[in-house]
């Protein structure tokens, strides 16, 4: 592999400096040979490479939504070196040998590193608990567990379950959204435009309540929950809450939650159907608040490649999801650092360090320093551009981001020193 010189890039912080990627890590600058390739980043930001804690990979089982290669090829579009692969494929990850195969998926056919996330019950069933011990000890050492997709609803397997994981130092990653508090039907926010679109619906309750009985679950199992794509105002309180308790418990929200609303479905459109469900204004304002202040951790991109035949049907019938790896950055850049909310070193935290360190990624979030894994995103602060959804790297078109005027930070993407993508 060629030694890689990039020069002049904005090191957040430290001012202006060159980078030398040699062998997979920073090596002094001064040492690069008259045979380096040279990259110009004046004018650019140097980010360590970004951490997506919720990817849906649909391999194996739904190579026809998407695979390792094409997820991680997006997620490296995307600035992204390392991603979770959450559990809801077929089979599901809930043994070692599932964990391993992913794992093993990844090392062949990934443009990024791809972690294993267990599953908390066998089969995604919500009744027994999956094998959380032989996962987390497994070569694939899974240390994040989810049932995504589905709410773990029985308080008793989400108490055993944050029991368990203490013993290796694992997460319990919640999607809170009690099915108990909705109808079988329901496919958005309950409010005054589910009622006006006749279409039934989650509400907001559905989550907070959730996350306020497992935040105590989790003061009383000493234990550490993680807290999926948040996106409620009533949950950011109940955060606020626990954290004060000083309970162990860390929160993602989703680019889609920050900028996108319920006024989305006024056409009907399934592209903006989506678990938890796009919510009125002032659960986005709450979003980004928590965000900026740090009771929302983290940003996590739940992108959800979902087939056409999965996804164009009535609104109430077609599977919810949305794409996210390729412009997770550009919507964290369109609604927290252009408003001022957010710096890039504090971007930096919110989807590199924390998230490798919420997944106890050793490898992940490191600085750009000498003898780090050399894991960089180089992104251009002022390039924007309109999202043409043909152009993805995912099998999948359900775009919500199509046909949009956003940034285009994403310039190159460093995984192990070696270019996983550069913009052309
Ligand atoms: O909208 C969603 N889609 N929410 C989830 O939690 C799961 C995901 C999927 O797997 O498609
Ligand atoms: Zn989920």
């Amino acid at each position: 592999m060629p030694d890689v010189l990039v020069t002049g890039a904005d090191l957040l912080g430290a001012g202006r400096a060159d980078l030398l990627l040699r062998d997979g890590r920073f090596a002094d600058p001064a040492t690069a040979g008259p045979d380096a390739e040279r990259v110009d980043a004046d004018g650019l930001v140097a980010l360590p490479g970004l951490v997506d804690l919720h990817t849906h990979l649909r391999e194996p089982g739904r190579e026809d939504a998407e695979t390792v290669a094409t997820g991680t090829d997006a997620a490296a579009r995307g600035g992204f070196t390392a991603v979770l692969a959450m559990a809801n494929t077929n089979p599901v990850t809930d043994t070692a040998e599932a964990a391993e195969h992913v794992a093993a998926l990844g090392r062949r056919e990934g443009h990024a590193q791809v972690v294993p996330v267990g599953a908390i019950s066998k089969g995604l069933a919500g009744a027994e608990l999956a094998e959380l011990g032989l996962m987390a000890r497994s070569a694939a050492g899974v240390r994040v567990f989810s049932d995504d997709g589905h709410c773990v609803t029985d308080a008793r397997l989400m108490r055993r379950a944050l029991e368990y994981v203490r013993a290796f130092d694992g997460v319990i990653a919640q999607h809170a959204q009690d099915p108990r508090l909705a109808g079988p039907d329901a496919c958005c926010h309950e409010g005054e435009l589910s009622g006006r679109l006749g279409l039934p619906g989650w509400p907001a309750v559905a989550e907070s309540t959730v996350v306020a009985r497992d935040v105590q679950l989790a003061q009383l199992t000493r234990s550490r929950l993680h807290v999926c794509h948040v996106s409620t105002a009533e949950t950011v309180d109940v955060l606020r809450w626990a954290k004060a308790r000083g309970v162990d418990v860390t929160a993602e929200v989703a680019p889609h939650h920050l900028l996108l609303t319920t006024d989305e479905l006024a056409g009907y459109d399934p592209t903006y159907k989506v678990n938890p469900p796009l919510r009125p204004d002032e659960h986005v304002v709450a979003l980004r608040d928590a965000l900026a202040d740090g009771t929302v951790d983290v940003v996590a991109t739940d992108h959800a490649p979902h087939a056409r035949h999965d996804k164009e049907h009535a609104f109430a019938d077609a599977a919810p999801g949305m794409l996210g790896l390729e412009t997770a950055l550009a919507v964290v850049l369109e609604t927290m650092v252009l408003p001022g909310r957010l710096g890039w070193a504090e971007v930096a935290a919110r989807m590199s360090t924390v998230p490798a360190r919420i997944a106890r990624l050793s490898g992940q979030g490191r600085p750009l320093a000498l003898g780090e894994p050399a894991n960089l995103t180089l992104v251009d602060p002022a390039a924007r551009a309109v999202v043409d959804g043909a152009a993805s790297a995912s099998l999948s078109r359900n775009n919500p981001w199509h046909g949009r005027d956003l940034p285009d930070p994403v310039v190159a993407t460093f995984w192990a020193g070696r270019a996983t993508y550069r913009r052309t």
